[in-house]
């Protein structure tokens, strides 16, 4: 059972050694790459996020800042405040985490990042960029997921792959990519959303399942397939430990489908550590910019 688990902390911890490598390279040449995270309002998977996104930029030797404004701050404050990080020349990558509060116009948030320095991918020029297969930013989470297939030896070429979900930060761009014809891509894909109907009958179809709806263990195993490659993208938050941490639990019903599947990721320890670290890679990427 033990080797059907992806564990995407231990692919996110190579992959953040070879960034280690590319940033002593960067460091000779005197550029120490430059992130700044920008965090509106308390909600408290938001604060757990970006400051694990804080951390892990630290420890790599990234000089990241986290800037936390309250939740009343204006559109008109944080828009000034991203245009002043859009023209400060050490800072390579600027992160709005979201959601962010309801008086807040999302889109417009995203596109006051100058594209240059969108390194969370989702700038509609790099969205563009990316559905067209060109050179831009990856948003994190899809990418850390072709990572994971890749590195975890998953065959996607002419496989069936079925998303649940439909998010921009998720559903969307991963059904994009993993139909390019690139590595982890080839693949045809289906994607479910709420509106879909008969969703078991397309969840069993898949040779590679990814569930990225936000709601804990709906993906059971009577709508996997024997053999089936699951990638769960949730983190839900069922409920506390008595030292107040945060227990949570993916889209999937992780110990039945175990049984069926022959890869699966955990939750905590998959998808998350990847879009973490495929956040240090493009911003390793936008450093690259100034040399
Ligand atoms: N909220 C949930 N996922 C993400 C992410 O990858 N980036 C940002 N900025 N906000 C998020």
């Amino acid at each position: 059972m033990e080797d059907k688990i992806i564990r995407g902390s231990e692919v996110a911890s190579d992959i953040r050694e070879e960034l280690k490598i590319e940033i002593e390279t960067l460091a000779k040449q005197n550029v120490v790459p430059g992130l700044v995270t920008i965090l509106v309002g308390e909600n408290p998977a938001s604060q757990s996020y970006v400051a694990a996104k804080n951390r892990t930029a630290r420890s790599l030797g990234i000089d990241s800042t986290q800037v936390t404004l309250s939740a009343e701050t204006s559109e008109a404050v944080l828009l000034e405040l991203i245009d002043k990080y859009n023209k400060q020349e050490n800072i390579d990558g600027i992160l709005v985490q979201l959601p962010l509060p309801d008086h807040m116009d999302e889109s417009k948030v995203i596109n006051a990042i100058t594209p240059e320095k969108d390194v969370d991918g989702f700038h509609p020029v790099n969205v563009g960029l990316m559905m067209l297969g060109e050179d831009c930013y990856l948003p994190c989470t899809p990418h850390g997921i072709l990572e994971l297939l890749i590195r975890s030896g998953v065959e996607t070429s002419g496989a069936e792959v079925v998303v649940v979900g439909r998010s921009n930060i998720v559903g969307k761009p991963i059904a994009n990519l993993m139909i390019q014809k690139r590595r982890g891509g080839n693949a045809t894909v289906t994607v479910c959303h709420t509106r879909t109907k008969n969703l078991k009958e397309h969840c069993l179809k898949a040779d590679i399942l990814i569930a990225a709806v936000g709601v804990a263990r709906v993906i059971t195993a009577d709508m996997v397939k024997e053999g089936a490659v699951v990638i769960d993208v949730g983190v839900n938050r069922v409920g506390e430990t008595e030292s107040g941490k945060a227990l949570l639990a993916g889209d999937v019903d992780f110990d039945n489908v175990l049984e069926k599947a022959s890869k699966i990721t955990p939750v905590p320890g998959g998808v998350g550590p990847m879009t973490i670290t495929m956040l240090m890679k493009n911003t390793v990427q936008a450093a690259k910019r100034r040399v």
